[in-house]
């Protein structure tokens, strides 16, 4: 664990981050970080190919890295990115934080950077699906389940 402590970023707050720690509002993030990244809380592997498109067709990506030395290369410790049309909607996918760096504050972090980009274009509505046991997460940040009744839906398809 490289953060001392707990380290608390608010959205208001004028507190500077760790030195060792750095946010990312680049794309072009390696895929076999995001892909590594993911692992490490059990999600599948994504080909990185499909990464690499995913990110760029992206509206948003948010990455939070810890400063490699000579022998360590700089480690992805934290992710988000979300999709939408710029204008009315966006949504919120691949919130992750690495296990060893979680209830530090880096979600909180990941998720400040992302919606302060998405109020760049002032988009009124911003979803998401929240993992079972991640709700009480995102509600910090002004998300509400099934507002006025409203469900999502989901169509999948395993044979893309
Ligand atoms: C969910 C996740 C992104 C949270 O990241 P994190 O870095 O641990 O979160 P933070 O430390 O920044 O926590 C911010 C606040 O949310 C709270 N919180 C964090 N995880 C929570 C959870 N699962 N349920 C309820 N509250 C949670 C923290 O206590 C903190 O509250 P506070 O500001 O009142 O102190 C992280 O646990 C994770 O990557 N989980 C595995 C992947 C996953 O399930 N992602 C979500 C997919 S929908």
């Amino acid at each position: 664990m490289v953060l001392s402590g707990i380290w608390r970023k608010n959205e208001n707050s004028k507190e500077p981050l760790p030195e060792n720690i750095s946010v990312s509002h680049d794309k072009a993030v390696p895929p076999q970080a995001v892909q590594e990244l993911c692992a490490s809380v059990g999600w599948s592997r994504r080909e990185p190919e499909l990464i690499v498109r995913a990110l760029q067709n992206s509206l948003a990506v948010v990455s939070i890295w810890v400063k490699g030395t000579d022998f360590k290369p700089d480690e992805l410790i934290g992710f988000a990115r979300a999709t939408g049309d710029k204008v009315f909607n966006a949504t919120v996918w691949d919130m992750v934080v690495r296990p060893d760096y979680q209830r530090a504050g880096i979600g909180r972090l990941v998720m400040c950077e992302l919606l302060k980009e998405l109020d760049e274009y002032q988009i009124p509505l911003v979803t998401l699906y929240a993992d079972p046991g991640t709700d009480g997460f995102y509600k910090r940040f002004g998300f509400l389940a099934d507002p006025s009744g409203v469900r999502g839906m989901f169509r999948e398809r395993i044979d893309y």
